[in-house]
């Protein structure tokens, strides 16, 4: 039996502000199970509580209650053989920016215990397009250096699954590139991948499961086709010199239906073609007197999440 990469259950977290003594319920009983070998994505707008899931994981925030097990290790139990198995680079490009690159890696897996001769430091510092930089102080870097350092540093132990809080966010358009074929190669070798993003269209792009929090509740977990199906939509009315009682046999096969003697054609952006739904109009003979469009965003897509839970 082979457990999953990430079992999470119950999960809640409260922070409590020591001066004021105010709470916030950052995560209200999250449970999430990441199978092996997927690229997941952990979608949710700003303050949703995906950097709490992520660094209660890390070890770096400690959980209110809940459990958390990484490849069937429990993060309370199972200490050192949960950290071993998860690499997390975090959203804020923490560094000690006294250490050049090959210090930084070196002393990492140090902490790892991992064997002078069994380190990949040259492999991680070539993989991360660092080479030119191995030998400079952190504090030289650029963010995006910076940003593949902290990557570098979460896969000196070859962890089996690696989480990456936003990482993109200020990131240039090549290193985004570059980036995104690294890990999905590292995926392709077997690591899982869990990956937190705000931008849904990241999401889309490389994960084949997502799942969305919002305001510390989990709301949907989906395959990202099918979550997509919901949010690549798009809605055309046409009205017509005529109004409509049918939907016309030209328009047979797509999602179409007649309303107030209107006729209302959904259909999926990344899919159908306007040109086509437009072509089968002008077959149908009709005449349009008037179209308009309307398309589903990430935010309506929480609210229909939000308001159906
Ligand atoms: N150290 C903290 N102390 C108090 N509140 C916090 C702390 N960290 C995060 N929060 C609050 O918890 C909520 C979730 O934050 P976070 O996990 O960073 O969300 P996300 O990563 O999805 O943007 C937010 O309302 C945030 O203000
Ligand atoms: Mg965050």
């Amino acid at each position: 039996m082979t457990q999953p990469a990430i079992e999470i259950q119950n999960l809640t977290k409260t922070y409590r502000d020591r001066k004021t003594g105010e709470q916030k319920e950052a995560l209200k009983g999250v449970d999430l199970t990441v199978p092996r070998g997927a690229f997941f994505g952990l979608l949710g707008p700003n303050g949703a509580g995906k950097s709490t899931m992520i660094n209660i994981m890390a070890g770096t925030v400690v959980k209110s209650g809940g459990t958390v097990r990484i490849n069937g290790y429990d993060i309370d139990r199972d200490v050192r053989k949960a950290k071993g198995s998860i690499g997390i680079v975090p959203q804020e490009l923490v560094l000690d920016t006294f250490f050049t690159v090959r210090q930084a890696l070196e002393i990492t897996a140090g902490y790892y215990g991992i064997p002078k001769k069994d380190r990949r430091t040259d492999e991680i510092i070539d993989a991360m397009g660092l080479r030119d930089k191995a030998d400079s102080p952190s504090r030289r870097l650029s963010g995006g250096m910076r940003r593949r350092l902290l990557i570098g540093k979460a896969l000196v132990h070859t962890p089996p699954v690696l989480v990456l809080d936003e990482p993109t966010a200020g990131v240039d358009v090549e290193l985004r590139r570059s980036l995104w074929e690294y890990v999905r190669k590292l995926n392709k070798a077997g690591t899982t991948i869990l990956l937190t993003t705000h931008y849904l269209e990241e999401a889309e792009e490389l994960c084949d499961e997502i799942a969305i929090i919002h305001k510390g509740n989990l709301i949907a977990r989906d395959r990202t086709d099918t979550l997509m199906g919901g949010v690549d939509s798009k809605q055309v009315s046409f009205t017509f010199a005529a109004p409509l009682d049918t939907v016309p046999d030209a328009l047979q096969g797509l999602q179409a239906e007649v309303k107030n003697g209107r006729l209302l054609v959904s259909y999926q952006p990344s899919k159908a073609q306007m040109s086509d739904i437009l072509a089968r109009v002008h077959t149908a003979g009709l005449q349009i007197q008037d179209i308009s469009t309307e398309e589903v965003e990430l935010e309506d897509l929480f609210i229909k999440l939000t308001s159906a839970a």
